[in-house]
C-alpha cells in the first residue's frame, strides 16, 4: 500500500460538509476522541510493563468484572470530552447512569451526546490480543440550554450522526463514519499522528468467514445452529473459515476487510444476547451499512430498534450483506 500523507485532522477539515449541522462542534468531538485514543493506545502498548493488567476489583452495571484498563479508558475518554465542554452528555458501558455535562458556565448549550464502549474486548487485555473502543454520536432531542435527558440517549441507531471504533492492535487505527462512507486511519506512533490508510472501506457483498463463540453452540436458537452447520457444510464455496477474536471491534474490522459475518445470538442463558445495543451494536451497524454491509437482530434492522433502556442488549448479526440475509433466512425458517 502506498503511504498516504493525509492526516485525520486534514481529512476532517476537507470533509467539513459531511459533519451534519456543522458548527465545528462535531469536528471538535472527533479531535477529543482522537486525542483520548492516542492516550489509551500509549497505555495499552505498555501493558505488562506498567500496572494496568488485571481486575480493578469492581463489577460494572453489566455484571462484568471491571478490568483496570476498562476503568482507565473510561476515565480518559470521559475526561477528554468533559474538559473540552463540547458535549451535553455521555453514556458508557462502564457507568450505571449517563453523565450530564453542563459546561463551566452551566449553559447546557452543547448539542451532542456521546455513547461509548471505552474498552472493547476486556478479556483480551491480559493476553496481548487486540482490544478497541467503540463510540456513537447523536444530536440531542431535548432543547439546547436545558440539562440532557435520558431520551437524548435512547434514540434509534438511524439517528446517529457519527460512529466509529478504535483498534489497539498490531497498529492503532480509527475507523469512522458520519453517514458518508467509512474511512480508516492508522496511527504513526513515532509522531502521534493518524494518517488515512483505508479510504472508502467496503464490506464485500459475500464472504467466507464466520465469527461466533461456538462454545455456546448448544445454547443457540435452532435457526442459528442450522446456519452454523450450513457454514461448515462442504458445498459450493463452503466450508467457511471460522475466526473469532472475542473483541467485537477487531472481529468486525477483519470481516469488513475480508468479507464475513459476526454473530452474537441469544442463548438459553441470555434471552437478549450479550452485546449492548447503544454502545456496541448501533455504532457497528452504522459503520456496516455505510460500508455496504448489514446489521440485524435476526429479524429486524438493528438501527431501527427503539431502545427502552441505556444498557439494553440485543442479539447481533453483522457483516457482508448476503451472509446476514442468509442467517435471517435460517432464523425465519426455524420459527
Ligand atoms: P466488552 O469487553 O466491552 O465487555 O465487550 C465484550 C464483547 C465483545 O467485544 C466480544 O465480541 C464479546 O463480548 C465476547 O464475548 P464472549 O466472550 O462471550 O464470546
Ligand atoms: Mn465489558
Ligand atoms: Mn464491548
Ligand atoms: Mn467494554
Amino acid at each position: 500500500m502506498e503511504e498516504s500523507n493525509k492526516t485525520l485532522g486534514e481529512f476532517i477539515i476537507e470533509n467539513q460538509k459531511d459533519f451534519q449541522y456543522s458548527s465545528g462542534e462535531l469536528s471538535r468531538i472527533f479531535n477529543s476522541i482522537r486525542l483520548a485514543a492516542k492516550v489509551v493506545s500509549y497505555k495499552v502498548n505498555k501493558a505488562g510493563l506498567v500496572d494496568i493488567i488485571g481486575s480493578a476489583g469492581d463489577k460494572n452495571i453489566q455484571g462484568e468484572d471491571q478490568q483496570k484498563l476498562d476503568v482507565y479508558a473510561n476515565e480518559t475518554f470521559i475526561q477528554t470530552l468533559i474538559n473540552r465542554e463540547i458535549v451535553c452528555g455521555i453514556a458508557s458501558e462502564e457507568n450505571d447512569d449517563f453523565i450530564t455535562v453542563e459546561g463551566s458556565d452551566k449553559s447546557n448549550n452543547n448539542k451532542y451526546v456521546v455513547l461509548m464502549d471505552p474498552l472493547d474486548g476486556s478479556s483480551n487485555i491480559d493476553v496481548n490480543v487486540s482490544v478497541g473502543t467503540i463510540f456513537s454520536v447523536y444530536r440531542r432531542i431535548s432543547p439546547i440550554g436545558t440539562p440532557v435527558t435520558l431520551e437524548d440517549f435512547l434514540q434509534p441507531g438511524i439517528n446517529q450522526v457519527a460512529a466509529g471504533y478504535v483498534i489497539y492492535g498490531t497498529s492503532t487505527m480509527i475507523v469512522y463514519t458520519t453517514g458518508h462512507g467509512v474511512n480508516g486511519f492508522t496511527l504513526n506512533p513515532a509522531i502521534g499522528t493518524f494518517y488515512l490508510s483505508h479510504p472508502n472501506m467496503k464490506f464485500p457483498v459475500d464472504g467466507s468467514i464466520y465469527s461466533v463463540n461456538e462454545g455456546n453452540y448448544v445454547h443457540f436458537p435452532q435457526g442459528v445452529k442450522d446456519y452454523i452447520k450450513y457454514c461448515q457444510l462442504e458445498e459450493e464455496d463452503r466450508p467457511y473459515t471460522s475466526r473469532y477474536i472475542g473483541s467485537l471491534a477487531s472481529d468486525m474490522h477483519r470481516n469488513m476487510i475480508k468479507g464475513g459475518i459476526y454473530l452474537y445470538p441469544t442463548s438459553s442463558g441470555a434471552a437478549k444476547g450479550k452485546l449492548r445495543l447503544l454502545y456496541e451494536c448501533n455504532p457497528m451497524a452504522f459503520i456496516a451499512e455505510q460500508a455496504g454491509g448489514k446489521a440485524s437482530d435476526g429479524v429486524s434492522r438493528i438501527m431501527e430498534i427503539l431502545p427502552a433502556e441505556l444498557h439494553e442488549r440485543t442479539p447481533f448479526f453483522c457483516g457482508s450483506a448476503n451472509m446476514v440475509e442468509k442467517v435471517e433466512e435460517f432464523i425465519n425458517n426455524a420459527q
